[in-house]
């Protein structure tokens, strides 16, 4: 596997960043994980509007161009030989002695790595997936994609104890925010596809904001609010959404079934048209 490391590309064993680095110190940094899917980058302008985005949002001067950034990722795409993969790049503040205070003068540091796609199974795309609830114990800007993730270790770790897939984040209201790494959808007892508004309290996903697309081209109607946990256990189906799993069925949520406790008919088909829209 080949990595970029501050303008090389090297064997991964070989990539090293300095110790010093305010991302490996304070996680003073962002990132993104972009698909590979079939040879084709999905939806990689708006994975970099969002990238600018985090950048600004904590005063982290761009690492290069946007026409630089996408000639790396095509190289290291090249390089690395794969077409089912997930792009993994990050930048920090840089390397400066550790103070909390912003460096006066830094240079971004950049690095980005790439390895093999591991999508969920058929078993999972047939059968669902399970998701346990747990409190969201996360920070009020959530809307950055910030190195910054032990709230969404911890959970994702509560998940893997508990056997189940993913944890969706409960917040002092009672309301499911998202996944710890996925964005969380309902499709509510009278039929409406739900998902939480984009805002400071959840990642908008750039799978998120496709979906919405494709619903609109689909004519279904869906609502972007608040949902509860209450809510969400009455739900006729669930889903979820994220670069790495697109849309996958939830027919669990705590140990109960979700509707029949199979995938839900809405569920399947923007499964479906979200592949065949990627293709
Ligand atoms: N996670 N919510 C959170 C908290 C996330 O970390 C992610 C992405 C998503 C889904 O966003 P998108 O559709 O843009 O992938 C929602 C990435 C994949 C990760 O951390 O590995």
């Amino acid at each position: 596997r080949i990595a970029y490391v501050n303008g090389r590309y090297l064997p991964l064993s070989q990539a090293q960043v300095h110790i010093e680095d305010r991302g490996y110190q304070f996680a003073d940094g962002v990132y993104e994980v972009v698909p590979l899917y079939r040879g084709r980058l999905l939806d990689e302008d708006p994975h970099l509007d969002r990238f600018d985005y985090s950048l600004r949002e904590l005063q982290i001067a761009p690492p290069m161009s946007r026409a630089a950034l996408k000639l790396v990722l095509r190289e290291l795409v090249r390089r690395n030989g794969l077409s089912d993969a997930l792009l993994y790049f990050q930048a920090t503040r840089g390397v400066a002695p550790r103070d909390h205070k912003f460096p006066a003068k830094t240079k971004t540091a950049f690095v980005a790595t790439m390895r093999r796609s591991r999508p969920p199974s058929a078993k999972q795309i047939e059968e669902g997936v399970s998701v346990m609830t747990t409190r969201d114990i996360r920070w009020e800007r959530c809307d950055i994609k910030s190195l910054n993730l032990l709230p969404n270790l911890l959970a994702k770790q509560q998940a893997t104890v508990a056997g189940v897939f993913e944890a969706w984040l409960v917040d002092d209201d009672d309301n499911i925010t998202e996944g710890s790494s996925t964005n969380a959808w309902i499709v509510t007892s009278d039929g409406k596809l739900v998902t939480h508004d984009a805002g400071a309290a959840i990642l908008n996903g750039i799978t998120r904001q496709r979906v919405i697309k494709l619903m609109e081209g689909e004519g279904l109607t869906f609502e972007q609010r608040a949902f509860s946990r209450e809510e969400a256990m009455r739900a006729r189906e669930a889903f979820l959404s994220s670069s790495s799993s697109f849309v996958l069925p939830i027919t669990r949520i705590d140990g109960k079934p979700v509707g029949e406790g199979k995938p839900g008919p809405m569920t399947r088909r923007l499964r479906e048209i979200y592949v065949a829209a990627a293709l």
